[in-house]
Order: structure tokens, then sequence, then C-alpha cells
């Protein structure tokens, strides 16, 4: 999938929120590694104002499948998450455990709302999972390009690529 693809489809989101989120200041929170390139294309189009900050989960630790419970690396404190309107910011929703796990450390920060912006999203791994903002549907491929990784590597690829084993 190309950049331009990607970029135009990111845009439409960020009017969106824009949309959803006028006369508000929400917190959006991206999640490291992955949802780097994404969260700096959607901030480019966001025209409310909004803060930044960011978490980090580790989840598949350089591995195709998800052995580990993912767990908070970087997290952030109360003062930060308490009483705002969260976006997250995701690169990629799979089984959907990740989320799961966040929402659940956010809900404990006292938050006003939580909203979540994912650019991919493997629905029939998750289908009930509630996602608020999802950039593609795609099927269970593992992907890379675009933030996605593959052993921490391929992040750089400006398209987006199926890995093929
Ligand atoms: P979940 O907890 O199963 O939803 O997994 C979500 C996390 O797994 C994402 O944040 C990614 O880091 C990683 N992940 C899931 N699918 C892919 C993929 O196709 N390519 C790269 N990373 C993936
Ligand atoms: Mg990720």
């Amino acid at each position: 999938m190309s950049h331009e693809i990607i970029q135009n489809r990111i845009k439409n989101m960020a009017h969106q929120i824009n949309t959803d989120f006028e006369g508000t200041t929400p917190l959006i929170l991206p999640v490291l590694n992955g949802a780097f390139p994404f969260a700096a294309e959607l901030a480019k189009h966001l025209t409310i104002s909004c803060e930044f900050e960011f978490v980090k989960i580790s989840s598949y630790k350089g591995e195709i499948s998800a052995k580990h419970q993912p767990f908070i690396m970087l997290g952030v404190d109360v003062a930060t998450v308490e009483n705002k309107d969260v976006i997250i910011v995701e690169d990629i929703v799979d089984t959907g455990r990740t989320m799961e796990i966040l929402v659940n450390y956010l809900k404990h920060r006292n938050p006003k709302s939580i909203k979540i912006a994912c650019l991919f999203h493997k629905h029939q791994l998750s289908p009930e999972m509630q996602l608020d903002y999802v950039g593609f549907q795609i099927p269970d491929d593992f992907i890379v390009g675009y933030g996605l990784d593959y052993a921490n590597l391929g992040r750089n690829l400006p398209d987006v690529y199926k890995l093929t084993p």
C-alpha cells in the first residue's frame, strides 16, 4: 500500500477528529514505537488545539506472534490524563490485547473520555473491539512499513508491505 493512499486516509481521519473534538483540547497519545509516522501525519492536519504525550508498550519482541503479555514501558502520570479527552493513536490493532491493557491503564488515571484511532485493524481477530477511528480494515497478514516493524526493522519504509513467510 502506497504512502499516498495512507496519507490521504490519515488526512480524512484528522478532519473527522477536528469535527468531533471542535471546541475541546484533547490529549493525543501515540503509542511508541510503531505509531510515530501515523501520529506525525495526523498532527499535520489537526487544526483543533491539542496536547501530545507518548506511551510505550512492548508486545511482540521481534516475533510474528504475540507470545508475551504486552506491558507499559513508558507511561503517563495521573496529572497528565486526569479530566482529559484522550485520543490513543496506534499503528495496528491485531487481537486488541494491547489496547485493552492501555485503556485499562488510562482508566485508572481518571480521563474524561478515551477514544482510539488506529491506522490498521485486523478485524477478523478482534471484531468486538470498540475502535473510534480506523484507517484501513485489513486481513490477517503481517505487514511492515510506515512505522510497523518486523524484529524492529522496516519502520522507516514509506509504503506498507505484506510479509511473506
Ligand atoms: P494486539 O495486542 O494483538 O492488538 O497487537 C498490537 C500490536 O502488535 C501492535 O501495536 C503492533 O506493534 C503489533 N502488530 C500486530 N500486527 C502487526 C503487523 O502486522 N505488523 C507489525 N506489527 C504488528
Ligand atoms: Mg505498536
